[in-house]
């Protein structure tokens, strides 16, 4: 969490910094900064507790001005929102300039001993230890100041550093937490995502943990701990700058929801036509496993959780874990060289998932990486990783990439069950081929398309859903891991309390909590628990609830007690591609219609780099 920028260059920094900052917005925002080397000789800093729109308005009464400066957006985890909290930090004689994301574990240690030697601290932070530490350190070599500190910190940082003897130069630094390094004809840049740079330039460094990056206006140089040069290559981006912009949408969310059939193709198209996915896919060889565990947080464990339900049916593999990566990695799991660890992550940069990818290496098992972001950590990590070919997503409740990490799951179910000769040649007798199986996969994003053809229906039946103080999800088998997703997305943003069920255990304590007018969203696509699920609902309903039902309508009678969302005809098993669209959709208007920061919903951020 947290998001930095920094900029050397030719350009007023401030704008530039407070733009990325905006862009960077998606990792915190409970307060934000600015430092910048102003003419004077000094570093001017403008901190703000509150949204970016806070930062802006002080900014405009106090101008900073300057061609080098970093920024800051928090997600505060040590000392409360505040404008002291706020980073960036400057030491005590005012010479070093630090903005930092991550946790520093052993700032206690560090804070009493710099004490001891009459350094005064004014925050509560972890991270003003850090500009202390440098200054306490500092003798004229910014960089080697850089080297000593880095060496000191324990626990996870990204690191942008000024010093006031040095105008002209930017330092960076990190370890288990992002930070890219933007080059354009104008400037350099230090970010902590790519979308904070990728109006100025889509040729961008991705550092790795220890690596030193010294930045003038033209000019960047890698150095080891050692001070060795480092040659590194740049990586060209090529997302659409556009994409990262909200393109006359009210909130990002809905338009990332808007842009799935498209992002459905993409990624169907990058595992199916010859291109990397597809290679990557080829190279596994699953005969070699007896286990897989699919680990990953959040939306993403969601997924993991669907396909679970995919890999059972179609692979007949004898043993499909999911489990939560914060669980996994100390859990001690049974793993070895024949365990296939699939991790999953839109940012590749969730602090719980790349511990458990590190855990699961170590235990000896191989690991396959489903990530969005390249050149981040699980994927640079893992030993194999496939692409979802989402582009950018800015909403902190993800959409898009979720969407994009089951149709790239179903694949590697369909291909893996074909290379475990689990699939019939022809079908017959319910079984479906490997071509029917992707012909399915090849059909949603038509199907994702009609669904959003029904938008004005979902949003005037969930306008009328704001009052509710609970609601409950219900779904059978693969709708099950749906109704979850289903619940996350309407608690994230829309602030009411909800809760999944599978429909069979709704009797077993939840049912107590079903009174009049009580909304139960039940899920069903799976054919043979149809009826079932119907019971369900009809258990609810006897007992006040009213029953919002998505999938298969057949036969089902819409009345004042039980709504109908249909569904577009699917192989089941994909059909929580389709489930899901309209349950984005639902939580997205009642959010709206409460007049909910939608994109930067409380308390949340989107990228979770810290445990
Ligand atoms: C946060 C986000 C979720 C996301 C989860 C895992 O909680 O708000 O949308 O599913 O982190 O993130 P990852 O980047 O690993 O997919």
């Amino acid at each position: 969490m947290c998001g930095i920028i920094g900029y050397v260059g030719k350009e007023n920094a401030v704008p530039i910094i407070v733009e990325g900052l905006k862009k960077l917005e998606y990792r915190g925002y409970d307060s934000a900064g600015i430092a910048v080397y102003s003419e004077s000789g000094f570093f001017d800093v403008v901190k703000q507790k509150g949204r970016l729109t806070a930062l802006d308005a002080r900014l405009a009464d106090f101008p900073a001005k300057g061609f080098m400066g970093i920024g800051h957006t928090r997600w505060a985890t040590h000392g409360e929102p505040s404008d002291i909290n706020s980073h960036p930090h400057v030491g005590n004689q005012n010479k070093i300039a630090v903005v930092h994301n991550g946790i520093i574990e052993n700032y206690k240690q560090l804070k009493e001993r710099l004490e001891k030697k009459g350094v005064k601290f004014i925050s509560e932070t972890d991270s003003e230890v850090i500009a202390q530490l440098a200054e306490y350190y500092y003798d004229g070599n910014i960089m080697e100041t850089v080297g000593k500190v880095a060496n000191r910190l324990e626990g996870s940082f990204a690191l942008g550093i000024m010093c006031v003897d040095d105008p002209g130069t930017l330092i960076a630094v990190k370890k288990d937490n992002p930070l890219i390094i933007g080059v354009s004809g104008h400037g350099n840049f230090i970010a902590s995502d790519v979308p904070a740079v990728l109006k100025h330039t889509n040729k961008v460094y991705y550092l790795d943990d220890k690596e030193i990056t010294v930045l003038k206006k033209d000019t960047v140089q890698f150095f080891n701990m050692d001070k060795e040069p480092l040659m590194k290559s740049p990586e060209t981006i090529t997302w659409n700058p556009l994409n990262a912009e909200k393109g006359g949408y009210p909130h990002f969310m809905l338009k990332e929801i808007i842009e799935q059939p498209k992002v459905l193709r993409d990624t169907i198209s990058s595992a199916l036509s010859d291109n990397e996915n597809k290679t990557v896919i080829r190279r596994i060889d699953i005969t070699k496993f007896n286990k897989i565990v699919i680990t990953a947080c959040g939306s993403a464990y969601n997924a993991g959780f669907a396909a679970k339900y995919v890999f059972e049916r179609l692979c007949r593999f004898p043993a499909v874990e999911v489990e939560l990566a914060s669980e996994f990695r100390y859990r001690d799991a049974v793993i070895d060289d024949k365990t296939l660890v699939i991790l999953i992550s839109q940012s590749g940069e969730t602090a719980d998932t790349i511990a458990a990818m590190r855990e699961a290496k170590s235990g000896g098992a191989v690991t396959l990486s489903i990530v969005n972001v390249v050149g981040s950590t699980i994927a640079k990590e893992a030993d194999f990783c496939l692409f979802t070919a989402a582009g950018p997503e800015i909403a902190v409740a993800t959409t898009k990439a979720f969407s994009a990490q089951l149709v790239l799951l179903y694949i590697l179910a369909v291909r893996f069950a074909d290379r475990l000769g689990k699939l019939p040649e022809t079908a017959g007798g319910g079984t479906e081929t490997e071509d029917g199986l992707l012909k399915e996969i090849e059909a949603l994003p038509d199907k994702a398309e009609s669904i959003l053809e029904q938008i004005d229906s979902i949003q005037k039946y969930a306008s009328a859903c704001v009052g509710y103080k609970s609601i409950f999800f219900i779904g059978r088998n693969i709708d099950y891991a749906i109704a979850l997703e289903g619940s996350l997305k309407l608690k994230e943003i829309s602030y009411i309390h909800s809760e999944a069920y599978a429909g069979g255990e709704l009797k077993h304590g939840t049912i107590s909590l079903i009174e009049e007018n009580t909304l139960v969203v039940a899920i069903s696509n799976c054919k043979r628990l149809h009826g079932k699920l119907m019971s369900n609902a009809e258990q609810v309903i006897s007992r006040g609830a009213k029953v919002l039902l998505i999938g298969n309508s057949a036969g089902v009678k819409p009345d004042d007690k039980l709504s109908v969302i249909g569904l577009p005809e699917s192989c089941e098993l994909f059909s929580p591609s389709l489930s899901v669209i309209v349950l984005q959709l639902f939580s997205y208007y009642v959010a709206a219609n409460k007049g909910l920061d939608i994109d930067k919903p409380r308390n949340l951020a989107k990228s979770v780099t810290v445990e």
